[in-house]
């Protein structure tokens, strides 16, 4: 992963706010969490109940719980994309929910990456546009750097040979690792997942997991993996269970060390 250690040097060009997400040892903590959905009208329905837990960098988490509980609601606050009804989330030891739009969106563009069950990615532009693409929706055209950082990214995933490929040209696994790839090209310190393997073959899942883990350990940044599949959280640092929107199970594995 030489490749991926080499983009760790561009950290030192970072604006200084993602450079404090970055150092912070307590990636994320939420205290009380709860969100309720149609506040204040006759179907006001409250998923999440208070939420407490905090992630540390490097942790690599599993999410699990059955359809329902509210796996999706909680990363969509975690992303900083919905806001909750009460309690507070902290990222990087910031309180959240008084910020505003402005320092809400920036905080989310540099210190978190997404993705997805269904990766999204624009099947017009190239497979090295759409990696580019959170870079480009920052600043505009992306820099001779930037290009590069989205080549090594690449490559890291097994890709680097389809990059003038239109996105559509590739299969659904290669999409998927695409995906990851654009979710990392800010470095996040904080990576969401909401069920990426869900719709991968168990080979295909089995990789793209092996993706999460060595860029967990190679940048050191938080993951949080919504994933249905034992033997994919038995393969993480931790998981917790959602249950109703609860935290009923919080549980460490021990990994082995990398080779
Ligand atoms: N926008 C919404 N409006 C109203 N209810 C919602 C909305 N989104 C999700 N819910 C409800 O919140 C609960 C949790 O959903 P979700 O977070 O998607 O669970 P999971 O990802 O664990 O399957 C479900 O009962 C769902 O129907
Ligand atoms: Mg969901």
């Amino acid at each position: 992963m030489s490749e991926a250690r080499g983009l760790a040097s561009a950290a030192a060009q970072q604006p200084p706010q993602m450079q404090h997400v970055r150092d912070a040892q307590e990636v994320l903590r939420l205290a009380g969490l709860r969100k309720s959905y149609n506040a204040g009208t006759a179907l006001e329905v409250e998923v999440l109940h208070g939420i407490d837990f905090s992630l540390q960098r490097g942790e690599l988490c599993a999410l699990v719980g059955p359809s329902g509980s509210g796996k999706s609601t909680l990363l969509n606050l975690i992303g900083l994309l919905d806001a909750p009804s009460s309690g507070e989330l902290f990222l990087a030891g910031q309180p959240t929910r008084t910020m505003d739009d402005v320092a809400r969106s920036s905080l989310r563009n540099d210190g978190i990456g997404f993705v997805f069950q269904f990766h999204h990615l624009i099947t017009a532009f190239t497979v090295l546009e759409n990696v580019l693409m959170p870079l480009m929706i920052r600043n505009g055209r992306p820099t001779p750097a930037q290009r590069e950082r989205a080549m090594a990214l690449l490559q890291a995933v097994g890709l680097a040979q389809f990059a003038d490929k239109k996105a559509n040209a590739i299969s659904g696994g290669q999409q998927q690792r695409v995906a990851i790839a654009r979710a990392l090209v800010t470095e996040p310190a904080l990576l969401l997942a909401d069920e990426p393997t869900g719709n991968l073959d168990t080979r295909t899942a089995g990789e793209v997991f092996e993706l999460f883990r060595r860029f967990n350990r190679d940048f050191g940044c938080a993951v949080l993996v919504v994933t249905h599949d034992p033997r994919l959280s038995q393969r993480c640092d931790r998981t917790l269970t959602l249950v109703d929107g609860r935290i009923v199970g919080d549980e460490r594995h021990p990994q082995p060390a990398p080779e």
